[in-house]
């Protein structure tokens, strides 16, 4: 595995107004024209969700501020399985988090940051769910959805989350596959 170079830190954070659009671009690049989310669904996602679109960056001494290099993104939902509708709509305190898109550059990928960016999602999420918990609010999410093609359901699994056989959702070409994470208890970790 090829390390990031050395004057390079990675961090997590969530995107910004600024950074919405690299993002945009990011999903264009990584997906095919009938398998990338349009600019609209992004910019509902960032307008009522924020809180669960997360990104990763580069900070390095020598270039100024931080760059997006990669994001998670989604909206809560009362599905119980993923939806293509999910994708459009963000209910909040439903019971379920859907997970549209998953994205890293290519020159970044393959170097485990995919997977702690993930997992860093989940723990924000976890987070959250403790904060509701202490607070004694309802509507804490159960469960991270998200659908998969065969080939990226081991990445998936190594962040925790369980394939639960064919999804019957349909978007541009090939089987997708239903993956869910359950949110456990506050207290525990989420990555173990
Ligand atoms: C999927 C993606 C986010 C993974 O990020 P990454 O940084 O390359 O993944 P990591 O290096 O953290 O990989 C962690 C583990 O998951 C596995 N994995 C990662 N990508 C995988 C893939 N595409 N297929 C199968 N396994 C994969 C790796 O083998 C690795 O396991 P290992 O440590 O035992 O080798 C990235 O490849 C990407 O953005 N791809 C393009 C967009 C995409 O396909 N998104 C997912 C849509 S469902």
């Amino acid at each position: 595995m090829e390390l990031v170079p050395a004057h390079e830190q990675i961090i997590f954070d969530y995107v910004t107004a600024a950074e919405l659009e690299v993002a945009i671009k990011h999903e264009h690049i990584a997906f095919p024209p009938d398998e990338a989310d349009s600019p609209e669904q992004f910019r509902y996602r960032f307008k009522h969700a924020r809180h669960l679109f997360l990104g990763a960056f580069t900070v390095s001494a020598q270039t100024k501020g931080r760059k997006l290099i990669g994001h998670v993104c989604g909206t809560q939902s009362p599905v119980t399985y993923y939806t293509k509708e999910s994708m459009s709509v963000h209910v909040p305190s439903s019971p379920s988090i859907c997970v549209h898109s998953v994205v890293l550059l290519e020159s970044y990928q393959k170097k485990g940051i995919g997977l702690q960016m993930m997992r860093e999602y989940l723990l924000r999420i976890q987070r959250q769910n403790s904060t509701l918990e202490a607070e004694n609010r309802q509507g804490k999410p159960e469960r991270v959805l998200l659908v998969t093609h065969d080939d990226v359901r081991p990445f998936y699994e190594k962040a925790g989350f369980i394939c639960k056989g064919k999804s019957d959702v349909v978007l541009g070409a090939g089987m997708w596959y239903e993956m869910s994470y359950p949110l456990k208890p506050s207290g525990s970790n989420p990555s173990k």
